[in-house]
């Protein structure tokens, strides 16, 4: 297993926002798909908790567990060496900053570089950079705030909701973050928060001005068209070719 260091993710991040290298991030949940975003060279691959939706038919992210993270992360380990594995630490596995901690072990123990946490949880980003565990923070839209927010919303529109996006901002990185996700999030005040922080932003559905930009594979690539955020124009319509590939199948099958 090829972990990385807290030393060389850090250094990654850093180098990454004074180069101005944009960095390229996508979710994978198994071992095949890990393996040829790897070979295309992408600088990180998240396990995120996405996965309940896009995988398991979930409605939405609440019902994703650490195990669950842990089961896909160690699938996508065995198919990445060099971009960074980053994991999502679900709801519910973060409520103190002792279970913080002993969730994040165990996603570093199943195979995760680094791990990722919603919200300005400042204790306990600090206790889990304080184990040596390196975090990626993440605020705007908290996707695993669904059944409280009741729907999905661009954040930062009023200027009490920018001034306090920047106020947490400043916080997770004072606090010891090595990088910033930034969902649906106002693209002005996205580009404010990019510029005024050390560590890099990584934006999804918030502009263009951040540091990098996250997608979810599925999304790239059209395999979920019965979803499809507003942000997303997927590369490539993957669904026909699949139906099409298993309808040849099918007939084949039944002409024989
Ligand atoms: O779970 C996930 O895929 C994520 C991205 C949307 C950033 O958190």
């Amino acid at each position: 297993m090829n972990k990385k260091s807290f030393s060389v993710i850090d250094d990654f991040f850093t180098n990454s926002k004074e180069t101005h290298h944009k960095i390229a991030c996508l979710t994978a949940y198994d071992y095949p798909t890990a393996r040829l975003l790897e070979e295309t060279g992408i600088d990180l691959i998240l396990v995120g908790d996405s996965l309940g939706m896009v995988v398991l038919g979930h409605p939405d992210t609440t019902q994703v567990t650490l195990e669950n993270i842990e089961y896909h992360v160690s699938a996508v380990r065995r198919g990445v060496s060099s971009s960074i594995l980053l994991a999502d630490l679900p709801l519910g596995t973060v409520h103190d900053v002792e279970s913080a901690v002993q969730s994040s072990l165990k996603l570093r123990s199943a195979g995760a570089d680094m791990v990722k946490l919603e919200g300005p949880l400042i204790p306990q980003i600090k206790s889990i950079v304080a184990s040596g565990i390196p975090v990626m923070a993440h605020l705007g839209m908290l996707c695993q705030q669904i059944l409280v927010e009741k729907k999905y919303r661009i954040k930062g529109k009023t200027s009490e909701e920018a001034s306090r996006l920047l106020r947490e901002a400043h916080a997770v990185e004072e606090a010891g973050a090595s990088a910033l996700v930034l969902e649906l999030v106002a693209p002005s005040v996205a580009q404010q928060i990019t510029s005024e922080l050390k560590i890099p932003t990584i934006g999804i559905g918030s502009g263009p001005h951040c540091d990098g930009q996250i997608l979810v594979f599925y999304d790239l690539v059209g395999l979920q068209p019965w979803f499809r955020p507003s942000f997303v124009i997927p590369k490539v319509d993957l669904a026909t070719p699949f139906k099409k590939a298993v309808k040849d199948f099918i007939h084949e099958t039944k002409i024989k």
